[in-house]
């Protein structure tokens, strides 16, 4: 089905993909755009309820109102870390959402499909997790295209809900910045900072039974 050609690309932007969070000003094509929010459509989702919709941000005041919030959540994530872990944490850049030409939030709706979508009524989280299928997606075709994207995580949702209008029932699952860098990392950030490292795989796999390695 796929020459080894298109199988080895297809692992080739599985390892090269990284976290960015450096951006270059430049905007970015619309159609490079436009295929990568195809590549999250065209994502799995639980009983193929498609529960995403995104909100594309180039207003630089709601990217600095953003950028606020996240700052914010940032400042109070640090009292989880104590002596040199806190202050290496608080030297980590956690997002470059004001550099970026582009934000992308995506959000999930729990109500799209009704109340007993195929399969969700066993894991209601199948709903996030479904979105989260969406953005690797992104991710993916983002890394395919030459553009560099990151994901922000570090907010308080009803924030970001505030800033962008988003109804109290969806959920903000994830500020994207997109952009063209001059720094795409070879090896997760974090890793290189030196905060943790790949784990290894085999000591990850069991056979038959929890732990049976
Ligand atoms: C659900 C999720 C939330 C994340 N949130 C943040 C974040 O708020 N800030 C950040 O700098 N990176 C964030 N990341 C990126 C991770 O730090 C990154 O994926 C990890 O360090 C591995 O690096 P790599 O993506 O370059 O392989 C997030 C990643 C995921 C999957």
């Amino acid at each position: 089905m796929f020459t080894e050609q298109e199988k080895k690309a297809v692992y080739k932007v599985i390892e090269t993909r990284r976290d960015v969070r450096s951006f270059l000003p430049d905007p970015l094509p619309e159609d490079a755009v436009r295929r990568i929010l195809e590549a999250a459509h065209h994502g799995p989702s639980v009983g193929f309820m498609q529960p995403w919709n995104y909100i594309l941000i180039t207003s630089p005041t709601v990217k600095a109102r953003l950028a606020w919030a996240v700052e914010k959540e940032r400042k109070a994530l640090a009292i989880h870390y104590e002596g040199e872990r806190a202050e290496k944490f608080l030297k980590l850049k956690v997002e470059g959402l004001q550099e970026a030409p582009l934000t992308i939030c995506v959000t999930c709706d729990p109500t799209r499909g009704g109340s007993h979508v195929l399969g969700r009524n066993s894991i209601p989280e199948t709903d996030i997790m479904s979105t989260a299928c969406a953005i690797q997606n992104m991710w993916l075709a983002s890394c395919a295209e030459g553009i560099a994207m990151g994901w922000v995580s570090f907010y308080k949702k009803n924030d970001v809900r505030d800033i962008l209008g988003i109804p109290p029932h969806i959920e903000p699952v994830a500020l994207l910045s997109l952009g063209y860098t001059e720094q795409y990392p070879e090896a997760p950030i974090l890793e290189t900072e030196k905060w943790e490292k790949r784990l290894d795989l085999d000591t990850l796999i069991y056979h038959n039974q929890w732990g049976n390695t």
